[in-house]
């Protein structure tokens, strides 16, 4: 059901990949709701992506960019106004991708070159955002910048490796920014930290159906899923959610709050005998 909650309001979407990207859910979304928005990814993504349909279905324009690029964060936030037809009212940042995790690196023997990239995909690229919506004015009053992030942030979840420091930093970032563009032109910025999901992104983190399990049976509204993370994010990227600012809000289920559950113990006095192999991590 829709409620027109983003009627009248041009976006950018950067990080829809395919049919299970939490990105593709928030356009799908976003549309219905009665927004305006640009899709934005790499140039690779677009290639072997289905972006192309997302952008027929929802009347998208796509605009490539590497979102470590500032130079291309340029282009998409001028391009955006002109083809919206003026300033930006909501940005989602769903962006992530670690070499480290790919080559399977693990976090204590990581690959240096492979962390700096994390960090600029994952995280820094969601300073420059920032600092290139700030610097062009792209952004009106009371505009919402959101990205999306994980719980690992905070608590060690083995095998998420440095998406986790790229998490919190991430985090820090909408807290630092969200300070200055909340003071100077009352644009809201928070992250959302979003249960576990199997996209593409998320099938990379490691034994996420395991993962999933325990998590489903530790919270107790159960795991949210991409289609309620999207509507999440439509909210907070409406005018009811004018003075959130600067927060990581859970949307977890209540997994955040968990120590253990009836559900997950019940499973685990199960398990005991199964030996554990530390080397594995
Ligand atoms: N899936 C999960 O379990 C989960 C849980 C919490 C948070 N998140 C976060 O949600 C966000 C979206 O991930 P998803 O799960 O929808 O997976 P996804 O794989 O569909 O999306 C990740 C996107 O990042 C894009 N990307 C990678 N490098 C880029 C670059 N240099 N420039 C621009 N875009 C680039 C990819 O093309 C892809 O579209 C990520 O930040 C992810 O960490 C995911």
């Amino acid at each position: 059901m829709a409620y027109n909650l983003l009627k009248g309001k041009r976006g950018i979407i950067f990080g829809a990949l395919d049919h299970k990207s939490i990105a593709w859910k928030v356009a799908e979304k976003a549309h219905e709701e009665g927004a305006i928005f640009t899709l934005s990814n790499t140039p690779t993504a677009l290639r072997f992506g289905e972006l192309d349909e997302l952008s027929k279905k929802t009347g998208a324009e796509v605009i490539p960019a590497d979102a470590t690029s500032v130079d291309d964060l340029i282009n998409v936030f001028e391009t955006s106004m002109k083809v919206l037809g003026g300033k930006i009212d909501f940005v989602l940042h769903s962006i992530g991708m670690s070499l480290n995790v790919r080559k399977k690196r693990v976090y204590n023997d990581l690959n240096y070159n492979y962390l700096q990239k994390t960090l600029d995909i994952s995280a820094i690229s969601f300073h420059k955002m920032l600092q290139v919506a700030y610097k062009l004015d792209a952004i009106n009053e009371w505009g919402s910048v959101l990205a999306l992030s994980y719980i690992a942030a905070q608590r060690v979840l083995y095998g998420y490796n440095d998406m986790a420091d790229a998490k919190a930093l991430l985090e820090s970032i909408a807290r630092s920014f969200g300070y200055i563009y909340g003071r100077e032109r009352k644009v809201r910025v928070n992250t959302i930290s979003q249960s576990p999901t199997k996209t593409t992104a998320g099938s990379g983190v490691k034994g996420i159906d395991g993962l999933m399990d325990f998590t489903d049976r530790m919270s107790p509204l159960g795991n949210a899923s991409a289609e309620e993370c999207a509507d999440y994010c439509v909210v907070m990227f409406s005018d009811l959610t004018k003075k959130v600012t600067m927060q990581n809000l859970y949307h977890d289920g209540g997994f955040s709050s968990m120590g253990m559950s009836l559900k997950a113990m019940s499973m685990y006095n199960k398990s005991l005998e199964v030996p554990i192999d530390l080397d594995e991590e």
